[in-house]
């Protein structure tokens, strides 16, 4: 039993292969689209130190927690739960977590789609293809939005067949470092632009002001969307995971290269909207509420590459939105992977129709967003503003007081052989039984608080 589930299931190659797999769901539409956004409607620099905080408060923690669930069961977030206790009530926690990676992945893929067609944007107005460029950027074009977010779900659904070495790993390990690259050029760029100066005061300059029970809820939520976090799928990569690797410094490379990027992509982005607003382009509505709001990047970025004119144009252009489609792929899969592996795991489905058959149900949620893209704000406000940090919570209780510390240092043991002295455990053992519950449960409750009066 105990080698067929390993022959099955499948390994990492390698400690790099893992972090790049980690750190390539971690990076992606979260970092260069979902986090600008959050951070231009919430005042900038103020969100950014919100955010960065409860990256390393609660983020990080629970990142580890996630990880020692996954590699001590070798189970996606149901099975783990069960695996781990006799609770009744943990894996209806995991039930919940695939849930969340349904409707998470459901219109993501939408937004993938979107960065697929500005690729090809990009090269028809290079082209001269004005009419072809209008039509495939139309974002309010349901059939089109369905068609890209369906070929977007084919290509994850494939990367997912080929499974977790050969699948996921082969294509993060080369794309990941060219992304970085690319971005690094384009900073340079846009900070030699007139207008760039504000926006990187904006970003960088807090006003503490601003900072609001509205804005430490989406700093919460997209720390743990950025990060991959909350809804099992770092316990299903960490079931994935070799016991020789050190858990702890593992999660601080994910961590650090998410933050990273995030950090990378304001820079990009922020200066880069007060660019367009020098420019005439409307950027913000009076209330101050983003008048692009989930399309921002797609209303701003393009324009860029357009104005930097010619081939350089249109290399960085299409460069841009291919690496960052894929880093969107290298993400997808991993909310994929979540409801696949539970699939495969629990109902004893081979891993080709798991995926496809997930693949397809979550497509068809798809094609109804796809025809009212308002739906995103509303799900993404629920399923990751709400659920992510609920999921949290509960892995937080769970690995506290059901499977308790002793048992997670056990784990964590395996590849940090110095656990019992070094002062890392004490300090996670104190944030995952009372910092991180204690604050994700203030927040939620002020949220609720607010909501309701
Ligand atoms: N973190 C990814 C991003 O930033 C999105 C993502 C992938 C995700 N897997 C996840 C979000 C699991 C929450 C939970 O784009």
């Amino acid at each position: 039993m105990a080698t067929q589930t390993t022959n099955t299931r499948g390994n990492w190659n390698s400690k790099l292969g893992f972090v790049l797999a980690a750190a390539g769901s971690a990076v992606g539409l979260g970092n260069i689209w979902r986090f600008p956004t959050v951070m231009a409607e919430n005042g900038g620099a103020a969100f950014l130190l919100v955010y960065a905080l409860l990256v390393f408060i609660i983020g990080y923690p629970v990142m580890v927690a996630e990880l020692s669930i996954g590699r001590s069961s070798k189970k996606n977030p149901v099975g783990a739960f069960r695996a781990l206790s006799n609770s009744k009530f943990f894996p209806i926690v995991g039930f919940w977590c695939v849930l969340c990676g349904i409707a998470i992945l459901s219109f993501y893929v939408i937004v993938a789609g979107w960065t697929l067609s500005y690729f090809f944007e990009q090269i028809f107005h290079y082209a001269g293809m004005m009419e072809a460029a209008q039509w495939i950027s139309a974002l309010d074009n349901g059939l089109l939005n369905a068609t890209v977010a369906i070929i977007f779900m084919a290509l994850t659904v494939w990367i997912i067949l080929g499974g977790v070495s050969d699948g996921i790993e082969r294509t993060v390990k080369f794309l990941m470092p060219l992304l970085l690259i690319v971005m690094v050029i384009m900073i340079v760029y846009v900070l030699f632009q007139p207008g760039a100066g504000e926006g990187i005061r904006v970003y960088l300059v807090p006003d503490f002001s601003a900072i609001d029970g509205d804005l430490i809820l989406s700093a919460l939520g997209q720390a743990f969307f950025s990060l991959s976090l909350g809804m099992g799928a770092l316990i299903t990569y960490g079931s994935y995971l070799s016991r020789k690797e050190n858990i702890p410094e593992v999660g601080g490379y994910v961590t650090f290269a998410d933050i990273g990027i995030a950090f990378l992509a304001g820079l990009l982005i922020m200066p880069a909207i007060f660019m367009a607003q020098a420019q005439g382009v409307e950027v913000f509505n009076e209330d101050g509420s983003l008048f692009a709001g989930v399309a921002l990047i797609f209303q701003i970025l393009p324009e860029l590459f357009h104005n930097m004119g010619g081939v350089i144009g249109l290399i960085f252009g299409a460069t841009f939105f291919l690496l960052l489609s894929i880093a969107a792929l290298t993400s997808s899969i991993s909310l994929l992977e979540v409801p696949t592996s539970y699939v495969i795991d629990e109902h004893k489905v081979r891993r080709k129709r798991a995926a496809i058959y997930v693949g397809s149900a979550v497509t068809v949620i798809s094609i109804v967003i796809a025809f009212d893209t308002s739906l995103i704000g509303t799900i993404d406000f629920i399923f990751s503003d709400i659920g992510l940090p609920l999921g949290g919570l509960m892995m937080c209780i769970f690995l506290g007081y059901v499977w308790k510390m002793e048992r997670a240092k056990d784990e964590l043991r395996q590849g940090f052989e110095n656990v019992d002295n070094s002062k890392f455990f004490p300090v996670w053992s104190i944030f995952i039984r009372f910092i991180c519950p204690a604050l994700i449960i203030l927040i939620l409750s002020m949220t609720v608080y607010n909501a309701v009066t």
